[in-house]
């Protein structure tokens, strides 16, 4: 499944970098955003994921942010969350970036997590700044008000909005800088999450795109395997640790 170039350029990195989307969830039952069965099928973004939508409706959007975190709550990481755990542990410089809001991969373990799309369980007042990271106490208001009146958000970034800064900074740092860069999961249709690949390669990065089926990034990775995270991952780490116990 993984060529003998894979090995040699991960045995050589120095600095590894990955890039995760809605697809590493999958597994351990957290919807993905398109396809057959994602959240965009069922949804309206523009109905639930913009700024002007929590304005015109708060409980709304507030009740599916609430279904979403219950559903978060149920559900464990999975093998290719711990994979990328390991993963980090064989190098010394080794970032994450993800798109997903779920905190899946922390709870996995993994450390140097940068979060470009924030993180669900997070909330802040739109009026105060007041921050409410009380996941169980978001879920059990029905009506997101501070204690100041204003609106208490998700803190996640929603469309049209800007990236958190520094995450975009510390992101596009690791995607220049690294020797070999990971996509998985992700259908790269989202910028500019979906740039990182291409900034990676760019600066001469060895890119490799993990997922179950062909995206719009496949066409100028080094190296695209088909097939799920959670089973390619812990493969890819085994593979690995012998390869650096031959060493
Ligand atoms: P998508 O739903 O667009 O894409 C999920 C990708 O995961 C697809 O390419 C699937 O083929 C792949 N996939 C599904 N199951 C998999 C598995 N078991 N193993 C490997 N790959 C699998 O999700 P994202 O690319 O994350 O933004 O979407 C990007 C952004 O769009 C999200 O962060 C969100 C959404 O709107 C915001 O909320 C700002």
């Amino acid at each position: 499944m993984f060529s003998q170039k894979l090995i040699q350029k991960l045995k050589s990195a120095k600095s590894v970098s990955v890039l995760t989307g809605a697809g590493i969830s999958a597994e351990s039952g957290v919807p993905t955003f398109r396809g057959q069965e994602g959240l965009w099928k069922k949804f309206k973004p523009e109905e639930l994921a913009t700024f002007e939508a929590f304005i015109r409706n708060p409980e709304l959007v507030w009740e599916w942010y609430n279904y979403r975190r219950k559903l978060i709550l149920e559900v464990q990481p999975n093998p290719g969350h711990y994979a990328l755990v390991e993963l980090e542990n064989l190098f010394s410089n080794f970032t994450l970036i993800t798109q997903n809001v779920d905190n899946l991969h922390r709870r996995a373990g993994s450390r140097n997590v940068v979060e470009l799309h924030g993180n669900i369980e997070r909330n802040y007042c739109i009026k105060c700044g007041k921050r409410y990271d009380d996941v169980d106490f978001a879920i059990e208001l029905k009506s997101p008000r501070c204690d100041c009146g204003g609106l208490i958000r998700p803190d996640v970034v929603w469309f049209g909005e800007l990236l958190p800064l520094d995450a975009w900074e510390k992101a596009e740092e690791a995607a220049s800088s690294c020797d070999v860069f990971f996509s998985i999961g992700t259908s790269g249709v989202v910028y500019p999450a979906a740039s990182l690949p291409q900034i990676a390669k760019r600066n001469g990065a060895y890119t490799v795109e993990i997922n179950i089926e062909r995206t719009d990034l496949s066409w100028f990775m080094d190296e695209v395997i088909i097939g799920k995270s959670g089973e390619v991952l812990p493969e890819l780490v085994e593979k690995l640790k012998e390869a650096f116990e031959e060493k």
